[in-house]
């Protein structure tokens, strides 16, 4: 695992698009695991920005979401793949049948989430998958306790989960729905590469945690320090209870991968 600490959030969300960019540009036929949340909001904003100012071709690569709520209809407000049309995939020249999420609306639940991690399988697996981090410590909806070789399932969203969710919902968290299809953290670590992004001060104790600290399912992001290529994308905020921070910039300022990357 190596974490790159910048300035401030738009710093780190535009700095995560340069990277996902990068990878596009060697490979336009990219299969690009993609998350929601607040902090993914600027990443797409960049991801625009470049799709616009210089032609960042879409139009090949395939996406998997991470996750959707169970109960909400692709055009409700608060679904995920709303999220996605209105954040990125209406912006940009990507083939919307190329776009997938799992489908919270599904009769069969056990057999979407079968279906959804075949579809990863066929299409190749996961080449970069963009990730954010919950207060709880969850990626994805892998609230703690998951099983670290979890697959795609069903999962119950934790009580501080409801809460972060609550503002958006009319500031009730007995309004947010209860259950979310998610990959699983097995399927996660599976994706070719990770790029996690946190940023404000809020997520900088459960940071610390998921990198620093033990692997363990109670916070499922740690897992990520078992997964061969993973980069961890702070600003200065969430980077604030990082003990190694010094020496994380020292190797991103000296590791010959990230020199494209540094201005
Ligand atoms: C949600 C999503 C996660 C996301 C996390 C962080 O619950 N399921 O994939 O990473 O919350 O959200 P935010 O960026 O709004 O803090």
């Amino acid at each position: 695992m190596e974490v790159i600490i910048q300035p401030d959030e738009d710093a780190a969300a535009r700095l995560v698009a340069r990277i996902i960019a990068h990878h596009l540009r060697r490979n336009p036929a990219l299969v690009l695991g993609l998350a929601t949340g607040r902090t993914m909001t600027r990443v797409y904003h960049w991801l625009v920005r470049l799709h616009r100012d210089e032609g960042l071709d879409f139009s090949r690569c395939r996406t998997f979401n991470l996750d959707e709520f169970i109960g909400l209809p692709p055009e409700d407000p608060h679904s995920y793949r709303h999220f996605m049309n209105t954040h990125l995939f209406d912006l940009v020249n990507i083939d919307k049948a190329r776009t997938h999420l799992p489908d919270g609306m599904a009769p069969d639940l056990e057999a979407e989430c079968e279906r959804y991690e075949k579809l990863i399988r066929t299409s190749g697996g996961i080449d970069l998958q963009l990730l954010g981090i919950g207060r709880s410590g969850h990626i994805g909806f892998n609230e703690p306790c998951s099983s670290l070789s979890s697959r795609t399932r069903e999962k119950a969203l934790c009580p501080t989960t409801l809460e972060q969710y609550a503002p958006q919902f009319g500031g009730d968290p007995h309004q947010v729905p209860r259950r979310a299809i998610t990959m699983g953290v097995g399927t996660i670590l599976e994706s070719k590469r990770c790029l996690l992004l946190a940023t404000g001060r809020e997520k900088a104790d459960i940071l610390h945690r998921a990198v620093e600290g033990p692997v363990s399912a109670m916070v499922p992001a740690s897992a990520l320090q078992l997964h061969p290529r993973c980069t961890v994308i702070a600003d200065e905020p969430a980077a604030e209870q990082l003990e190694m921070k010094e020496y994380y910039r020292w190797l991103f300022d000296n590791e010959p991968e990230w020199e494209p990357f540094r201005t």
